[in-house]
């Protein structure tokens, strides 16, 4: 929840890195595929990440323990909190989104889940309220229409094309926006700058679910997004093998610029010995490390896996509709057009960017 900035362009194309330099940022990504988040440490040095099947961890004395559990030091508490093999995929997806930190989960239905209901937590009690893409994954359609509803939590849904529909569907307890970076099924690829605008200008985090672009296509964190969420179960896993979910967080969303809209993360938290999270948190929650094991090995290959469309440019933020990242979209909505032709996708089934017609196959 720290301020920092996206990465630039310029991380990304540079393909050396400074002997000793301790961070993988400067790495290119196909690198950072393979090594980042994990250091070969002693007394193993293994080159692939161990599968730490731990529970509880030691302590040096209770001090360390004490500090450590009011989380005022970092460290391994218990593995539903955080466990080291998964720290490795968290840092691994953060490192590839250009995010600021990450959390690893069970599912990326929880991924979603989680990254909303705790907007929600943090907006403390009373009605609350999210405006999502009305293209998205069922499951996700599910969650927000029926589920959330079960909690009182209302959901307006809005064509993901037509930023101008987002901006009509804001209230004031609105506190969040969420959509997919690339609509499952049907291939929406919205104008995440325009979108972001128009929830940033009412302080409103902007959530986006890059389960089908992957960052080696796209990372939303240049276009605006604060939040990034996945179902890891697809492209970054790979082998269609386990489930999980990541949520990344940008660390751009300024929650601090209207406090009384988030009083669990600006004000005292008395559970925790009154830590302020803006001020303090870094921490993860826990899944089994046994997928966090193939988690960061598919992450490896996802390069492969993915085709990249267009040249990594970051976006003129001043000329959106010209910029490198409109070029790129562009690019990216015709590839999936090339990719879906020739095969039998029902009729019905369009491809939409807001800078080019729609197509049908
Ligand atoms: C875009 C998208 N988001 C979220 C999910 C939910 O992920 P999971 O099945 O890992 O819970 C899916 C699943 O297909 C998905 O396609």
């Amino acid at each position: 929840m720290t301020h920092r900035t996206a990465a630039t362009s310029e991380q990304d194309t540079q393909r050396t890195r400074p002997p000793g330099a301790p961070t993988g940022r400067a790495r290119a990504l196909s690198t950072r595929q393979v090594h980042a988040g994990y250091t070969p440490g002693v007394p193993q040095n293994t080159v692939a990440v161990p599968v730490y099947q731990s529970v509880a961890y030691e302590f040096a004395d209770f001090a360390t323990a004490r500090d450590t559990f009011a989380l005022s030091r970092p460290g391994n508490i218990y593995s539903r909190n955080g466990n080291p093999t998964n720290a490795v995929l968290e840092r691994r997806v953060s490192d590839l989104e250009g995010g600021a930190g990450a959390l690893a989960l069970g599912s990326g239905q929880a991924a979603v889940a989680v990254s909303l209901l705790t907007l929600i937590a943090a907006a403390g009690p009373g009605a609350h309220h999210f405006v999502a893409s009305n293209k998205l994954y069922g499951g996700t359609s599910d969650l927000l229409g029926d589920s959330f509803a079960d909690l009182g939590i209302e959901v307006t849904f809005v064509d993901p094309l037509d930023s101008e529909a987002w901006r009509g569907a804001i209230r004031d307890t609105t506190r969040g926006f969420f959509l997919e970076s690339i609509g499952n099924p049907v291939l929406t690829v919205p104008d995440l700058r325009a979108i972001a605008d128009v929830a940033h200008a009412a302080h409103i985090p902007v959530v986006v679910d890059n389960t089908m672009a992957t960052p080696v296509l796209l990372r939303p964190f240049e276009h605006g997004a604060d939040i990034v969420v996945h179902s890891a179960t697809k492209y970054l896993g790979g082998h269609g093998t386990a489930i999980a979910g990541v949520i990344v967080d940008g660390g751009t969303f300024d929650f601090t610029a209207g406090p009384a809209r988030w009083p669990r993360l600006t004000e005292p938290y008395r559970r925790f010995d009154g830590i302020v999270f803006t001020d303090a948190f870094d921490g993860s929650e826990g899944r089994t490390p046994s997928w966090s094991w193939p988690g960061p090995r598919a992450s490896t290959t996802s390069g492969p896996r993915s085709r990249r469309p267009a040249p990594r440019r970051s976006c003129s933020a001043s000329r959106p509709s010209s910029c490198a990242c409109a070029d790129r979209r562009r690019r990216l909505s015709s590839w999936l057009a090339s990719s879906m032709s020739g095969t039998r996708w029902p009729a019905s089934t369009t491809l939409g960017w807001t800078g080019i017609p729609s197509t049908s196959s």
